[in-house]
């Protein structure tokens, strides 16, 4: 497959060895300093030479003239040194054929790096805490985390998808503390984890108080929490049944969003699933002698690592959340054999992880560097911050629905006659959300607000469904042809719409290498924007001659099956119609 800037990589390392009698930089440092040019003026492809001059000890300008002259490919028309820059221009009818030839080649798999054949990914996303709300900072780990497994499952990848639910560990004391006190089973039953999660926000009102208004704490709420959750942990049958039950009820409820999202996990193995599998961990920790006793609790010091000490056991001999992960690890290790155990949750975990990660290289686990920790920014609504013990919170499942409301008032008034409106305005109200998130690089922290992310016009999904769905009607109004590509002269818009469908790998490439699916949504945003200019410019199906016809056909279906594909992995559900 045709990596442009790979490509060129290569041919200039071969040039610049040949030249200068250098083997540095290699090929793929190379390919990384050049640049797409904003203006097509200034070339298809640059290197900017300044980058050079250090190793060449050459002025920018001079290695610019030197390699114009040695570096030719039949795809370019021309090589030009301009200032200190190396300008390339595309021989495009040739570009062009190459590029729908690899595409046609490569089928299904046009823009697959391939590089995970053989190899296992386990992918740790999404992960809530059970009984507490599933809201918009969940947004995060479940979008980055399920887009991460599409994208490594599309390399090739074999991808297990954990969903490692928090649900084991003081909350549920006070959840059975709180039922018995006000809840009732019915209301359980009729609203689900809604009353789980009134119950919950209850209780810790009470126990923290409210000095403001002269509430006082309700430490024995705090204390008969604490010896429910101990019982649980002894196995006590009436409090493992409720919590089991209460398990059940918010799994059901997360399945619903999960399938508006079409998620699916292989594993749903959580923290209790790890409870009898921390003791060996924990005499391991022992026989290593990393366990340390600090004001009765155990702890693994971590100061020369520049790292606060990694909590092993409590005084009480309670295990904690980093002992659980560690165990989680070994057996995912164990059961998998996995090449890569990726984490995706908040920068705020981000010690979390790194404490763990390096007691797993202390305690001697020759696969700790195939941990990877993916963490991402905050998520605020409309600029207000969430807190999950107070309640105030934006459920995933209302912004989901409030989105699939309003797009489907909009269907109704644009396009009333639109059979199956329900499943498109869920693909298009979901895939709202999810695009208007994974727009923006995962470390950024973000304020949300719907009615931008609703819009059809601008960078958003609605729009990238838009411009697929006309990508599609266009295919059909040609009835299925799929017609031959004959290299001819291309306008401009043309031209921009090949070299965008030729980026696609190695934009694939790089949101893998930075675990960073935005790469792909501002990539679908320009192939968008390319195509959309096309589409107004140049007429396909009524173009003048049969043959523009075709190629303007067979780029459409190129766009189509790009833009499909990527769409798809960002975990949207794409629509032909809309
Ligand atoms: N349940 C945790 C939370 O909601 C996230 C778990 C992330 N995964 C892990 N292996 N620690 O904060």
């Amino acid at each position: 497959m045709l990596k442009l800037k790979k490509q060129v990589g290569e041919l200039l390392h071969q040039a610049i060895g040949k030249l200068f009698s250098v083997c540095e930089p290699d090929a793929a440092a190379l390919a990384d300093m050049l640049e797409y040019p904003p203006d097509a003026s200034m070339g298809d492809l640059a290197l900017p030479c300044f980058k050079l001059s250090k190793t060449l000890h050459k002025s920018p300008v001079q290695i610019a003239d030197a390699l114009a002259g040695a570096v030719q490919a039949p795809f370019f028309e021309r090589v030009e040194a301009v200032k200190g820059y190396l300008n390339f221009y595309l021989d495009a009818p040739i570009f062009a054929q190459r590029v729908l030839q690899d595409m046609d080649e490569a089928g299904e798999w046009y823009g697959s790096p391939r590089c995970g054949e053989g190899k296992t990914v386990v992918l740790d996303y999404s992960s809530p805490n059970v009984a507490k709300p599933f809201h918009i900072g969940h947004l995060g780990t479940t979008v980055i985390g399920h887009s991460l497994k599409l994208l490594h499952e599309f390399a090739g990848y074999r991808c297990v998808g954990i969903n490692y639910l928090g649900d084991w560990g003081t909350q549920f004391g006070k959840l059975i503390v709180a039922y018995r006190l006000w809840g009732n089973r019915e209301e359980v039953e009729e609203k689900g984890v809604d009353a789980l999660v009134a119950l919950y926000v209850r209780i810790n009102r009470e126990i923290d108080g409210d000095a403001e208004h002269g509430i006082p704490p309700r430490q024995d709420l705090a204390e008969q929490a604490r010896v429910e959750f101990h019982k649980m942990e002894q196995h006590d049958p009436e409090n493992i049944a409720l919590w089991k039950w209460f398990v059940d009820i918010s799994l059901k409820e997360y399945e619903k969003t999960y399938s508006q999202l079409n998620i699916t996990f292989d594993s749903y193995k959580g923290e209790s699933f790890y409870t009898d599998k921390m003791p060996a961990q924990v005499e391991k920790l022992r026989q290593c002698g990393l366990l340390k006793t600090d004001d009765g609790a155990s702890i693994v010091d971590l100061s020369q690592y520049n790292m606060p000490p990694c909590l092993i056991l409590k005084r009480d001999g309670s295990t904690l959340y980093p002992t659980r992960d560690i165990a989680a690890a070994v057996y995912r290790m164990q059961t998998y054999h996995f090449d890569k155990c990726i984490y995706v949750t908040s920068a705020q975990q981000s010690l979390h992880f790194a404490q763990w990660f390096k007691v797993v290289e202390l305690m001697g686990y020759s696969w700790y560097d195939r941990l990877v920790h993916v963490p991402y920014g905050t998520v605020s609504v409309n600029g207000t911050k969430l807190g999950t013990r107070t309640g105030n919170v934006v459920l995933l499942k209302d912004l989901f629905r409030l989105a699939i409301e309003k797009v489907t008032a909009i269907m109704e008034e644009k396009n009333p006659a639109l059979k199956g409106r329900g499943d498109i305005a869920q693909a298009v109200g979901v895939g709202a959300v999810v695009f208007y998130y994974l727009s923006n690089n995962r470390m950024r922290d973000i304020s949300f607000v719907l009615e931008d992310a609703l819009s059809f016009d601008g960078n958003t999904g609605p729009y990238a469904q838009y411009t697929y769905a006309r990508t599609a009607s266009i295919l059909e109004k040609a009835e299925g042809e799929v017609p031959q590509f004959e290299p001819a002269e291309l306008t401009a818009e043309e031209k921009e719409v090949v070299k965008c469908l030729a980026r696609f790998p190695e934009q694939v490439s790089q949101a893998l290498i930075e675990y960073e699916p935005s790469v792909i949504t501002r990539y679908i945003l320009d192939l968008c924007a390319a195509f959309n200019r096309f589409y107004h410019q140049c007429s396909i199906l009524n173009a003048e001659q049969a043959q523009l016809r075709d190629n303007r056909l067979k780029l459409t279906d190129a766009v189509h099956r790009v833009l499909g594909r990527a769409l798809e992995l960002i975990c949207m559900t794409k629509t032909e119609k809309i």
